[in-house]
């Protein structure tokens, strides 16, 4: 479904140029679940922002579907990203002065959905990631794992074709970092949900399905972290 092939990407400071991602390959299939590991500054979030069709700028080849990403016009990248990548980032990026209800309606508002289509959907989704019921909430009335869940919410609205998770459990405590991994890995089982998160955390990042280490702006390695048991660990044995 991704592929990224010989990616190079630079900073521009002045006169200088800085590299920050250096002859990246790799391939992402349809319903993976896939952790990002790297020390700060290795470049981490400047992949994810490609992968999520955040930034055009870059040198290679990126192909989603078959389809080369350098190649569209700065309007059909921010229509193809809205219909196909849902966003959750550490410190959740929800509007306070709304409620749960309009914050997830944000993204079909985008898409051209009138306010009174979109009940049916955020009941849904908020039922998919266990917030029944909170939809005339506000955020700040939250817990972080709550806020947390509204914001996957409405990642997940448009029912896009991946999910880019930017340290999602990076504000969180270690208990409700689980209970969010949990959620992710469910997404991911149930409705093979593919999922690309960057996390810092090894014991999250082991709940995925393959760990990609990066070490300043190139993989050191790709390593399968073992399917099954995954599948015993959700199933609580
Ligand atoms: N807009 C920018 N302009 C110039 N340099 C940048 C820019 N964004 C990031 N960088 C630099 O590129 C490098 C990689 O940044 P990136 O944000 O991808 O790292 P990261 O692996 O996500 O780090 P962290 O774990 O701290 O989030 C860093 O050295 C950073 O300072
Ligand atoms: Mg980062």
């Amino acid at each position: 479904m991704i592929c990224l092939s010989n990616i190079n990407k630079y900073y521009h400071q002045g006169k200088n140029a800085y590299h920050v991602l250096k002859n990246i390959d790799l391939v992402v299939r349809a319903g993976e679940f896939v952790a990002i590991m790297g020390q700060s500054g290795s470049g981490k979030s400047t992949l994810i922002n490609i992968i999520g069709f955040l930034d055009d700028h870059f040198d290679g080849d990126y192909t989603f579907e078959k389809k080369n990403i350098a190649q569209m016009s700065r309007q059909d990248c921010a229509h193809y990203r809205n219909r196909n990548v849902g966003f959750v980032f550490q410190n959740f990026k929800l509007m306070n002065n709304l409620t749960v209800k309009e914050n997830i309606a944000i993204p079909l508002l985008y898409a051209g959905q009138s306010f009174s289509q979109t009940e049916v959907k955020i009941e849904q989704a908020l039922n998919q990631v266990g917030l029944h019921g909170y939809q005339n909430q506000y955020p700040l009335n939250l817990s972080g794992g709550q806020q947390q869940r509204v914001s996957i919410a409405r990642a997940l609205i448009n029912k896009p074709k991946f999910l880019i998770a930017d340290e999602p459990t990076g504000a969180l405590d270690s208990q409700t970092s689980k209970e969010i991994i949990s959620l992710f890995t469910q997404l991911n089982l149930k409705s093979s949900m593919t999922i690309i998160m960057v996390t810092h955390d090894l014991a999250v990042a082991q709940k995925s399905q393959r760990i990609i280490r990066i070490m300043d702006g190139t993989i050191a390695s790709d390593q399968e972290t073992g399917y099954e048991s995954r599948l015993i660990n959700t199933n609580g044995t």
